[in-house]
């Protein structure tokens, strides 16, 4: 008679765990945006193609996980962290833009963008000068640890601030190419070798005054 009535009360312990604890992560997921209908805007119907909104309250975002775009060059892609930003559909200094480089327009695009901070983020389209984003294209996400941050994308600064580090650490390689070009690397030690000999020459003569 016991055996029954414990199994009852585990299964009832087990349940309610289940249900209290959020979902753990146990994946990377690629969230594509809107889903089959992708991040596109109809200017003749002044409005987005779907409720972006309602689609981000439909999903869960951990770090790490990767949104999609699946658009055209018709709309861009801003990221902010800052909800003024964001709310005024204006890009400011603190938002990065994604894609680009194109001018032409209705062309297919993909653009893939990785969830590298924990907490709230805003993405916005920044296309028609803020009128695609007040019309619809605009959406707050909450992003969760989850597993955290994979290797690939945990290296300081994260990859939507990649623009200065990666001009400064082209550097070192190109001073490194320079210095191994044959022709530059002996005509300068040369030069180094005659200017030692001068500087100790110089020191000696000197020395004996
Ligand atoms: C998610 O998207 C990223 C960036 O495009 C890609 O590298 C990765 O392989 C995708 N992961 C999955 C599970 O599709
Ligand atoms: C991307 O959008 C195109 C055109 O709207 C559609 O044919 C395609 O299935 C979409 N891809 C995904 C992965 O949703
Ligand atoms: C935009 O909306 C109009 C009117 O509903 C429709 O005729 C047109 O095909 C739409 N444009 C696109 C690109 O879906
Ligand atoms: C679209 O909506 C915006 C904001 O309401 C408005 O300023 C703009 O004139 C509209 N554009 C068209 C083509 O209807
Ligand atoms: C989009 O959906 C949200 C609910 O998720 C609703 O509050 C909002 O009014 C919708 N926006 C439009 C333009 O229909
Ligand atoms: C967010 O942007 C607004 C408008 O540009 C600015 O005044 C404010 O200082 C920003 N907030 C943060 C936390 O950067
Ligand atoms: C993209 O924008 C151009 C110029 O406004 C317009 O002619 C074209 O129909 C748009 N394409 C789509 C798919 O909305």
């Amino acid at each position: 008679m016991a055996n029954p009535t414990v199994i009852v009360i585990l299964i009832a312990i087990t349940a309610t765990a289940a249900a209290a604890a959020a979902p753990p992560a146990t994946q990377y997921t690629n969230h594509t945006v809107g889903g089959p209908t992708g991040w596109f805007f109809n200017a003749t119907t002044n409005s987005s193609f779907a409720n972006y909104s309602s689609w981000a309250a439909s999903q869960t975002f951990n770090l790490g996980d990767y949104l999609i775009f699946n658009t055209s060059t018709n709309q861009t892609v801003i990221e902010t962290y800052n909800e003024t930003t964001y709310r005024g559909c204006t890009p400011d200094d603190d938002a990065f833009e994604y894609g680009g480089g194109s001018n032409a327009f209705g062309e297919a695009q993909t653009i893939a963008v990785p969830l590298t901070l924990e907490g709230p983020a805003y993405y916005f389209s920044g296309a028609g000068d803020g009128e695609q984003c007040q019309q619809g294209m605009a959406f707050a996400i909450q992003v969760n640890k989850g597993l955290g941050l994979p290797p690939i994308l945990n290296q300081p600064p994260p990859p939507p601030y990649s623009e200065p580090p990666s001009a400064s650490t082209q550097w070192p390689p190109v001073t490194v190419a320079g210095d191994q070009t044959p022709g530059n690397g002996g005509m300068r030690s040369g030069a180094n070798m005659r200017e030692e000999l001068f500087g100790l020459l110089a020191l000696l003569l000197l020395l004996r005054l």
